[in-house]
């Protein structure tokens, strides 16, 4: 049973608990930091594997020295973060924790944020987030489920706090299927949306592969959150082989187009005054393509279609009139596309 906290626990950070940050080179493995002792060898990193390196830092599981049962991550992030950027992190997830606190999906609760004063390294403390990523075809009933916390995450993120992810991926996202419960991770590119500093990290959010194709100027900064989770939904509804291969490394990286220059969702894109071909875009609509011709399959079918219809690939009519979908599987997908602001209908294949 796992513990909700109340509203009145959760507080922002508002500085740092300054401590001596051990350096990660040659090893943390078995050494102490503050009142945890880092271990290895624990299933969620895989055999033989004793940390996962992000982008931004190194992830470790650890342990209260003091008692082994109380196991939390320590995230180390890298000098160049700045402490603002960390601890904007830090209060966007334990914020999303808090208005999920009735739901079964969840966030990562944060504990501490540790700041090394001499290297200005930052470490954050959170809950292990139980399971691991769906890079992996789900059966029906987890698919559902999945899908159902995955979207209300998002709609949580966007409706109670006006906050797009804008990193939705499976590596995000860690799935236990044991307990059919959903925690969304890695807060580091969180940002409300509209904000003035948006367009100044337009170069860094998101993740190759999962960036929406269009409007990466944040005319539709809800867009990019159900364009990710529609990409998502497909490592959940297949098998790896049935997945267009390489499918981020066909990805063009569309950040660096101008406002201007991008234009409607499509197979072309304006870039520097140049037509050029969306990769990414090709790629998946020739996968989504194959739904027409695969009719045994009536669950895939529509899942298929649904995230063609959360993608923006799909008009709701042909979603809706496909296979007839229960009337709650279409609410949850019409409020998270709702949440598109602009009021200007999903963005759709000419
Ligand atoms: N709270 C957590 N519980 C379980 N695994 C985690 C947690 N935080 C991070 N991880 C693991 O570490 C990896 C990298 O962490 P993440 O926060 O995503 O860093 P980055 O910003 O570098 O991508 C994740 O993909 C996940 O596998
Ligand atoms: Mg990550």
């Amino acid at each position: 049973m796992v513990r909700r906290i109340s509203t009145k626990e959760i507080s922002n950070f508002t500085g740092f608990e300054k401590i001596s940050i051990p350096n990660i080179t040659p090893s943390l493995i078995g050494k102490n930091f503050a009142d945890y002792t880092i271990i290895s060898g624990s299933e969620i990193f895989g055999e033989g594997k004793d940390n996962l390196n992000g982008t931004n830092g190194h992830v470790y599981l650890a342990q209260l020295t003091s008692d082994a049962k109380n196991q939390v991550i320590i995230k180390i992030i890298p000098s160049n973060i700045k402490g603002e950027d960390i601890m904007r992190e830090c209060n966007a997830q334990n914020t999303i924790f808090e208005h999920l606190s009735s739901s079964n999906a969840s966030a990562s609760k944060v504990h501490k944020i540790f700041e090394d004063p001499k290297s200005n390294c930052h470490a954050i403390i959170m809950d292990v987030a139980k399971g691991s990523p769906v890079k992996t075809k789900l059966d029906e009933a987890s698919y559902s489920k999945y899908k159902n916390q995955l979207i209300e995450v998002l709609t949580t993120a966007l409706s109670r706090y006006d906050k797009s992810h804008f990193d939705i991926k499976p590596d995000n996202l860690i799935w236990s299927d044991e307990d059919r419960k959903l925690t969304l991770i890695d807060f580091g590119n969180s940002y409300t949306n509209n904000s003035t500093d948006l367009q100044s990290k337009i170069q860094n959010i998101g993740s190759k592969g999962f960036i929406a194709p269009i409007l990466t100027n944040f005319q539709h900064p809800n867009y990019f959150e159900s364009f990710a989770a529609a990409i998502t939904l497909a490592y959940a509804l297949f098998d790896p082989k049935d997945i267009p291969e390489n499918i981020s490394d066909k990805s063009n990286d569309l950040r660096n187009a101008k406002e201007t220059e991008l234009g409607l969702i499509g197979k072309n894109t304006q870039i520097d005054g140049k037509s050029k071909t969306n990769d990414t875009m090709v790629a998946w609509l020739e996968f989504f393509e194959t739904v027409k011709s695969d009719s045994n399959d009536q669950f895939t079918t529509f899942q298929k279609k649904e995230a063609l219809y959360l993608a923006g690939l799909l008009k709701r009519d042909e979603y809706i009139n496909s296979i007839s979908p229960a009337t709650d599987t279409i609410m949850s997908t019409d409020e998270l596309l709702n949440r598109i602001k602009g009021a200007q209908s999903p963005p759709r294949t000419p």
